[in-house]
């Protein structure tokens, strides 16, 4: 019998990579959203919410793997529990897929001012260990920041007549490829942490939005800003970077170039 696979998240920028390859993979499909929408075919929504519990306990129930996705700035370490304890309290047994970030072991969230700069690593930490001390057979994988993200980040920079940037670097990985991964994870066995996954080539936060500027024809002076406390200390070092774990797949100027070629 086909198993039944809960996505939480399945609507995002990366589930919704996820949940055509899931559906080609013959699983009974379920799509954990805040929003309650028509079903398309193939694709069972629930509505709920992992702030509030709502709707949560019904989207557990009867699932063999959950995907875990679902995310947003901070916290993520709430989220997951509010979703292993329905899972403890529905009394089934799947293997939990869990998105992390990379970096999220590394970076000190410590201060006050750490908390404000890196919430999200932090969260993302915890979430990390509600995954893994939940007793469920489990898999985690961190990768490094989407193209996707970074393209929203650097075309509202652009915006701005003076661009501050950060001096932080960044390994953009194309959104499809982390989808791809996290499906393979998701029909095999639970692994418990597994290898990053990062994008093909580092840039610094300035190359990134110059590259956006240049390729928009837009001329706008860029400017480095240092962010204070530790956290942002370690991110600035290459903390949320995986050189070793380069995936080969499309780069930031391919990604660029045809993103911008569909606007
Ligand atoms: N973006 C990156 O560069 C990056 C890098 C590494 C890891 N990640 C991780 O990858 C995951 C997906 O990222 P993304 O960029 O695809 O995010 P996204 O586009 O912002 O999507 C967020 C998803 O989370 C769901 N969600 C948010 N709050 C929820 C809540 N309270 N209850 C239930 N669902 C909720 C949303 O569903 P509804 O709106 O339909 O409710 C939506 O499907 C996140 O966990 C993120 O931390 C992202």
């Amino acid at each position: 019998m086909a198993k039944t696979v809960l996505v939480t998240g399945g609507t995002g920028t990366l589930g919704s990579l996820v949940t055509p390859l899931l559906r080609e993979a013959g699983v009974n499909l379920r799509v954990l959203s805040r929003t309650a929408r028509a079903a398309p075919y193939g694709i069972e929504y629930v509505a709920g919410d992992l702030q509030t519990g709502a709707g949560i306990a019904e989207s557990v129930a009867g699932v063999d793997t959950v995907l875990h996705l679902a995310g947003t700035t901070k916290g993520d370490g709430e989220k997951a529990r509010t979703l292993v304890e329905a899972i403890q309290a529905a009394g089934v047994f799947p293997h939990l897929v869990y998105i992390s970030v990379v970096g999220a072991d590394r970076i000190p969230v410590e201060s006050a001012i750490d908390r404000q700069t890196m919430a999200y690593m932090a969260s993302k930490r915890e979430a990390e260990l509600v995954v893994e001390n939940s007793g469920l057979p489990w898999t985690t994988l961190r990768a490094t920041q989407f193209h996707d993200l970074l393209f929203t980040m650097v075309s509202a920079l652009g915006r701005m007549p003076l661009v501050p940037v950060f001096d932080f670097r960044f390994q953009p990985i194309e959104t499809a490829e982390v989808a791809a991964r996290l499906v393979e994870l998701t029909l095999g066995e639970p692994a418990g942490l597994v290898d990053e996954i990062g994008g093909p080539r580092i840039y610094t936060m300035k190359e990134l939005e110059r590259s956006y500027l240049e390729a928009t024809g837009r001329h706008r002076p860029v400017f480095t800003m240092k962010v204070p406390g530790k956290a942002a200390r370690a991110y600035a070092a290459g903390g949320n970077l995986t050189p070793e774990h380069a995936a080969g797949g499309r780069t930031w100027e391919e990604f660029l170039a045809a993103k911008l070629a569909a606007v």
